[in-house]
């Protein structure tokens, strides 16, 4: 479903993704993780059709966007593409529902009863149906963050990308959230997930890739991340993970 080939993409001549190659496949559960800055983001971005690579090849459904034929319908593919970020980003002026609709309707040309029917079995998917008539400003964060997802789910049926989707939610709203994430990966979607949450990703996970400065160090099943890890900064980074961080400031 998505295939990273030997990327290499750099801002300023700073490398951000250094030779990075890795396979997806449909209906698979990967979660990203890593430090701050180790290009988790970019990669989701670069899946989404929203940055460009200097080098390789990047085969989305098929296609390689990363040398994208002449005339390729950009808009059209990043339409195609769920993404979830940290903040929900829901138009404040308008109701869950016609937040879901819009981009079925006036990007895709659906007819708005069609996305509307379609909107209502999103919205319950994810728990939010009773609350189509709201307007963001009277939900929670972690309500809101489900519209995103609902509403992400409304322009992709089959790829959705979620960037630290619980970083700004207290733990209840988190929990939720995590649940509702968690439904969606029996559900034959192709879930990409970046996430700290560590007992969630080895939940969720079929697989985990672990980035540092740029590449993926260490790649497995949740269980290779339980284990005695070689890779010292992997190590690290799960120990503090699973420790908490109190011993490390004590
Ligand atoms: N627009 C940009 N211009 C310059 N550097 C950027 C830009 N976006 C990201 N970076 C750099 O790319 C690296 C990877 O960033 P990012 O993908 O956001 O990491 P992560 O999501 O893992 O925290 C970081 O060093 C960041 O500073
Ligand atoms: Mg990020």
């Amino acid at each position: 479903m998505i295939q990273f080939e030997q990327v290499c993409k750099h801002y300023n001549g700073q490398p951000i993704l250094s030779d990075l190659s890795f396979e997806i496949r449909k209906g698979e559960t990967v979660v990203l993780m890593g430090a701050s800055g180790c290009g988790k983001t970019t990669v989701l971005r670069c899946i989404g059709g929203l940055e460009a690579v200097q080098s390789g090849n990047i085969l989305v459904r098929g296609t390689n966007i990363a040398r994208a034929p002449k005339g390729f319908n950009w808009n059209r593919y990043r339409s195609e593409i769920g993404l979830v970020f940290q903040q929900f980003n829901l138009f404040p002026h308008l109701s869950v529902l016609e937040n879901i609709t819009l981009g079925p309707v006036k990007v895709k040309g659906q007819p708005r009863d069609e996305a509307e029917h379609l909107a209502f079995e999103l919205l319950r998917k994810v728990g939010m149906d009773t609350k189509a008539k709201r307007f963001p400003n009277t939900l929670s964060g972690g309500e809101k963050q489900r519209v995103a997802i609902a509403r992400a789910l409304a322009m992709s049926s089959d790829i959705l990308l979620l960037d630290e989707p619980t970083s700004a939610l207290d733990p209840l709203m988190t929990a939720e959230v995590l649940r509702t994430i968690q439904s969606l990966s029996h559900q034959g979607i192709t879930l990409v997930i970046v996430t700290h949450e560590l007992q969630f990703a080895y939940r969720v996970a079929d697989r985990i890739l672990f980035f540092h400065n740029g590449s993926i160090e260490e790649e497995g099943p949740p269980r290779h991340f339980q284990g005695p890890m070689t890779n010292p900064v992997a190590r690290q980074y799960f120990s503090l993970l699973t420790e908490g961080y109190e011993k490390s400031i004590l």
